[in-house]
C-alpha cells in the first residue's frame, strides 16, 4: 500500500520556518494547459529559527522553468514535493527569490491549486494547494503581503484585496493584509456580478459583489442578504468590522467542500450561493445563510488571526463554526437550531469518535491534512468553545474575545495561546478544561439520584472509552446545565450550571418549596441545551421520558426526552416484531402536535424519528448486531401506528399550508417542515400515495416538491414524477443533483443498488464533479442505510467501485467517501467480512492516494468491537 511511503507529520516535531516571506509578487499568464506563474518573493532569515538552514520550498505537480536569487540564476535540487537550495548558495540574511513555473489547470481534477471549472479558472489553496502554483514555504505561519497581476482573455480577473489597475487582458490586485498562502485566491472567467454595498459602523463603504455565471445572477439575492446580516451581526455581537473596501464571493460548480474564506475573495460551492424558491429547499436556504456567515466570520477568526500549523485547525474552524451557530440561533429559532446542531453532532461526530477514525479536536499526527477537516475538528471544536463560554460566562467570554483580537492580530497561533488568552482575562486555571482539545472520544456520564424528602443529591460518574492511540482517559470538565421539576410540572429549581470535574462527584441541590398536594420525588432535567457534548447514560424509564416530554421547560430537553422515549420504543419493537407501540408515547407525540404554544419547526423535530443508526447503536449496547432492515421495518411500523393515532391528519396537513408566495424565513420553513412530516404520515395510510402525488403536482417550491418526490420514491410510485422533474430541471446542476440524491437515498433497499448503478450510467452522471458524485454515491452510502448494508454486500461493492474510480481523479473526495466504511466493525460477522473485503480491495490498489490510503488503513486497524 502507498501509505507506507507517505510520512507521518507530528505536532511535536514543529519547528519555526527557517525563512520568512515579507512580500509576494505573482504574475499569472493564464492558459488551460500551460499557465505560466512568475513569483517574486522578498525573503529573509527568520530570527526565531535555527541559523544556517538550507532554503527548502514546497512544490508539487508543476514544472520549474527558471529560478534566480537576487537576479542570479540558481539550480536548486528539485524533487516531487519541493526544492532545496543549500544555505551556502544564499547571498545573506535577506534576498529576493524569483521563479517561473508552468502548471496545467485544465487537467487538474483534484481541484486543489489552480484548476478549471466549466471554463473558468479558480483556486483552492487550503490546506496545501498553493504549493501546486509556485514554490513556497506553504505553511500558515508564513504571512506575506501579496500583489498579483493576472493576464488572461477572460472578462473578469480577480484576486484578493483591492483592484489597483487593469487594462484589456490584464488586471492587478493588492492585498494590504499579510496572509498565509492558503488564503491566496485567483478567479478568471466569463462572470457577472450581483452588487450591493454595506456601510460599516465606523462609516466605511464596502462594495459587495457576488460573481456567478451569466444566467445565475437572479439567484444571488438571498446570499447577499445573508452576507449583509452577517456583517452587521459581527459588528453588533463581536464588535468586528470588515477591513477592506471590497468583499467578493464567487460561485463555482466544481468544489471539494462547502466554501473557502480567501481574504476578500471567498470562493463558494455554487450549491451554497444560488437560491430561488423554485430551485432551493428550506434547508438549502438555511445552509446558504450559515455558510455565508461562516466564511465571512473567518475574516477575523482565521484570516487576521490564523493557525500556527495545521494541527491547530480547530483554532479557526471550531471558533468559526461556533460563531456561525450563534448567528443562526439569533436569526432563527435558537432551540430549533440547537436541536439541529446536536442531531448533526451525534450523527457525524459521535459516530467518528466511536470508531477507528476518532481523533482529538487537536490531532497530534496526520499523513494527509485534508483528512482532518472533520466533524471532530469543526463541530466538536465548536462545542468546546460553547462550553468555555458557559463556564466563564458571557461577560468574560467577550472580554476574552476582545483581548484575543487586540493582542493577537496578524499572528499565527496555537491552542495554548487561545487557552492562555482566556486564563489572562479570567485568572482561572484552564488546564483541565484544555483536555477537551487533547482527548478523543465521547464521555459517558451516569447520574444517580437520591431524594430524602428534603434534598436532592445527584452523583455523576464520567468515563471516556479508549480511542486509537489513547487507551487511558482522564476526567474532563463538564459544564452541566440542570433544572429540577416537581411531579406536577412546576419548577423545583431553575436552570443552574454545575461544573463536574471529577470521575465521580456528588452535588446537593437546593429546591424550591414543594407545592402543597404534590407528592413524589423531584425530577431532574440534566444537560439542558446539551451544555456538554456527552452521552448521558440514563436508565430512568419511559415514564420519566413521557413526563419531561410533556413538562420540561427547557425546549432542548423536551425534544431529547421524546427522542429517548422513541429510541426505547424502537429498540423494543426491533426485539419483538409483534409489539405494538405504547399508547403513552403516541399520546405524548399527539400532545406535542396539539400544543398551540409550540413552534411548528419544533413539532417537526419532535415528531421525527431517531435514525436507523441511532437505534442500531442502542441495540449494540445490548450486544446485538441487528440487521438495519429490521430496524427500518420497526420504524415503518411505528410510523404507521402514529399515523393511525393522529385524528384528522388530512385536515391538519391542510391547515399548515402557507398562504401567499414562498418566503424562506424560519417561520414559513417550520410550517413546511411539519407539513412534510405529516405528509409522510398520511402516505403511510394510502396505498396509492395520492396525497404525495397531488402535493408534487401542486408544489410551487422545491421544499415541497422534494418532500413529495421522496415519498413517491419510497412508495415505488415515482416513475412519472421523476421523469417530469428531470425534464423540467435539465441543465440546472443543483436541482439535478437533488434528483440523483433523492433516488439514491429513498429507493427501497431491494432495488437501491440496481437503481444507483443504473443512474451511474445516466448521461448526467459526471463523477468528476464532486457535487454530483456526493449526490449519488454519497447519497446512497450515507443516506440509504438499508441499501448500503444489504446482506448481499452489493452496497459495499458499489461504494468501493466508485472510491477506486474516483481516487486517481480526486483523492480528497474519494478519501471522504471511503470514510463511510468507518463503522464496519459494528456489524454482524457476514457484513464485516463483506466490508473488509472491499476495504482490502481499496487498500491494495496500486498507486492509491495518500488521502484514501490513510483513511482505509486507519479503518482497517479498527479493533474488534
Ligand atoms: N476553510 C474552509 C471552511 O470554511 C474549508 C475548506 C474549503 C477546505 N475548501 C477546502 C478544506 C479544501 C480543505 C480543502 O471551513
Ligand atoms: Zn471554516
Amino acid at each position: 500500500m502507498r501509505t507506507e511511503t507517505a510520512p507521518t507529520i507530528r505536532l511535536k516535531d514543529y519547528t519555526p520556518p527557517a525563512y520568512l516571506v515579507d512580500s509576494v509578487h505573482l504574475t499569472f499568464a493564464l492558459h488551460p494547459t500551460a499557465t505560466r506563474v512568475t513569483a517574486r518573493l522578498a525573503m529573509r532569515v527568520n530570527p526565531a529559527a535555527a541559523p544556517g538552514q538550507d532554503l527548502a520550498l514546497d512544490g508539487e505537480a508543476m514544472e520549474l522553468i527558471s529560478a534566480a536569487i537576487d537576479g542570479v540564476k540558481v539550480s536548486p535540487n528539485v524533487t516531487k514535493t519541493g526544492l532545496v537550495l543549500p544555505a551556502a548558495e544564499l547571498p545573506g540574511d535577506s534576498f529576493e527569490w524569483v521563479c517561473e513555473t508552468e502548471i496545467s489547470p485544465e487537467t487538474n481534477t483534484a481541484l486543489e491549486g489552480l484548476y478549471m471549472s466549466k471554463g473558468m479558472y479558480c483556486t483552492q489553496c487550503e490546506a496545501e494547494g498553493f504549493r501546486k502554483i509556485t514554490y513556497f514555504p506553504d505553511r500558515p505561519d508564513v504571512m506575506s503581503v501579496y500583489t498579483v497581476r493576472i493576464e488572461g482573455e477572460q472578462p473578469v480577473l480577480l484576486s484578493n484585496g483591492n483592484p489597483t489597475a487593469s487594462g484589456p487582458g490584464w488586471a492587478e490586485w493588492h492585498d494590504p493584509h499579510p496572509k498565509p498562502s492558503y488564503l491566496f485566491a485567483l478567479v478568471a472567467g466569463d462572470l457577472v456580478s450581483h452588487n450591493d454595498s454595506f456601510t460599516t459602523r465606523s462609516g466605511r463603504d464596502v462594495a459587495l459583489k457576488i460573481f456567478v455565471r451569466p444566467g445565475d445572477e437572479g439567484r444571488c439575492a438571498y446570499a447577499m442578504d445573508a452576507l449583509k446580516r452577517s456583517m452587521k451581526w459581527d459588528e453588533d455581537v463581536y464588535r468586528l468590522e470588515y477591513d477592506l473596501d471590497l468583499f467578493m464571493i464567487v460561485a463555482v460548480d466544481d468544489f471539494n467542500m462547502g466554501a473557502m474564506e480567501n481574504k476578500g475573495l471567498n470562493i463558494f460551492n455554487s450549491k451554497y450561493v444560488l437560491a430561488s424558491p423554485e430551485t432551493a429547499t428550506d434547508l438549502d436556504y438555511e445552509l446558504i445563510e450559515g455558510i455565508i456567515a461562516h466564511e465571512y466570520f473567518h475574516n477575523w477568526t482565521g484570516n487576521r488571526i490564523t493557525c500556527r500549523d495545521w494541527f491547530q485547525l480547530c483554532l479557526k474552524e471550531g471558533l468559526t463554526v461556533y460563531r456561525d451557530q450563534q448567528f443562526s440561533a439569533d436569526q432563527r429559532s435558537a432551540p430549533v437550531q440547537r436541536i439541529g446542531n446536536v442531531a448533526a453532532l451525534r450523527a457525524r461526530q459521535f459516530r467518528e469518535d466511536a470508531g477507528p477514525l476518532a481523533h482529538p479536536v487537536r490531532p497530534e499526527e496526520y499523513i494527509e491534512i485534508n483528512n482532518f477537516y472533520t466533524a471532530t475538528v469543526y463541530e466538536k471544536g465548536a462545542e468546546v468553545i460553547g462550553m468555555l463560554h458557559s463556564l466563564i460566562g458571557d461577560e468574560a467570554y467577550h472580554r476574552g474575545m476582545d483581548r484575543y483580537f487586540e493582542v493577537h492580530d496578524n499572528q499565527a497561533l496555537t491552542i495554548e495561546d487561545w487557552i492562555a488568552n482566556f486564563e489572562a482575562v479570567t485568572n482561572r486555571d484552564l488546564s483541565q478544561f484544555a483536555r477537551w482539545y487533547a482527548q478523543a472520544g465521547t464521555p459517558r456520564v451516569t447520574v444517580e439520584e437520591a431524594w430524602d424528602g428534603a434534598t436532592l443529591k445527584l452523583t455523576f460518574r464520567q468515563s471516556t472509552p479508549p480511542t486509537p492511540g489513547q487507551p487511558e482517559k482522564s476526567p474532563l470538565v463538564l459544564p452541566l446545565a440542570i433544572g429540577v421539576l416537581w411531579p406536577d410540572g412546576s419548577e423545583a429549581m431553575e436552570t443552574r450550571l454545575l461544573e463536574i470535574s471529577e470521575a465521580e462527584q456528588t452535588v446537593e441541590l437546593e429546591l424550591n418549596d414543594r407545592p402543597v398536594n404534590v407528592t413524589g420525588a423531584p425530577i431532574p432535567s440534566i444537560n439542558r441545551g446539551f451544555s456538554a457534548p456527552i452521552i448521558l447514560e440514563q436508565t430512568v424509564g419511559t415514564e420519566r421520558h413521557a413526563f419531561l416530554l410533556a413538562h420540561d421547560t427547557d425546549p432542548f430537553n423536551r425534544w431529547e426526552s421524546g427522542r429517548a422515549y422513541l429510541r426505547d420504543m424502537l429498540v423494543r419493537m426491533v426485539q419483538d416484531a409483534d409489539l405494538a407501540p405504547d399508547a403513552a408515547l403516541l399520546d405524548g407525540l399527539l400532545a406535542v402536535l396539539d400544543d398551540t404554544a409550540l413552534d411548528p419547526a419544533f413539532k417537526a423535530l419532535a415528531l421525527g424519528f431517531p435514525s436507523i443508526d441511532d437505534i442500531f447503536l442502542d441495540l449494540r449496547k445490548t450486544g446485538a448486531r441487528p440487521d438495519p432492515q429490521v430496524i427500518s421495518d420497526a420504524r415503518t411500523r411505528l410510523d404507521r401506528a402514529l399515523a393511525a393515532h393522529v385524528p384528522g391528519l388530512a385536515d391538519r396537513l391542510g391547515q399548515l399550508a402557507v398562504p401567499g408566495p414562498y418566503t424562506p424565513d424560519a417561520a414559513a420553513a417550520g410550517k413546511r417542515a411539519l407539513s412534510g412530516r405529516l405528509l409522510g404520515l398520511v402516505s403511510r395510510l394510502e396505498p396509492d400515495a395520492a396525497t404525495a402525488r397531488a402535493t408534487f403536482a401542486a408544489a410551487d417550491n422545491m421544499t415541497q416538491s422534494m418532500q413529495a418526490l421522496e415519498i413517491l420514491i419510497r412508495e415505488g410510485q415515482a416513475k412519472d414524477a421523476l421523469a417530469s422533474f428531470h425534464q423540467r430541471w435539465q441543465g440546472n446542476a443543483g436541482v439535478i443533483d437533488k434528483w440523483f440524491s433523492a433516488q439514491a437515498r429513498a429507493t427501497p433497499a431491494k432495488q437501491a443498488v440496481e437503481a444507483v448503478r443504473a443512474l451511474t450510467a445516466h448521461p448526467d452522471f459526471d463523477y468528476k464533479t464532486p457535487n454530483r458524485f456526493r449526490a449519488l454515491i454519497g447519497g446512497f452510502a450515507a443516506g440509504n442505510v438499508t441499501g448500503f448494508h444489504r446482506a448481499d454486500g452489493e452496497g459495499y461493492r458499489l461504494l468501493a467501485d466508485w472510491v477506486v474510480t474516483l481516487d486517481p481523479i480526486n483523492p480528497q473526495t474519494a478519501a471522504r467517501m471511503a470514510g463511510l466504511f468507518e463503522s464496519w466493525r459494528q456489524y454482524d460477522e457476514p457484513r464485516q467480512a463483506l466490508m473488509l473485503a472491499q476495504l482490502q480491495r481499496i487498500a491494495d490498489l496500486p498507486g492509491l492516494s495518500k488521502d484514501t490510503g490513510e483513511i482505509v488503513s486507519r479503518i482497517l486497524d479498527a479493533p474488534a468491537a
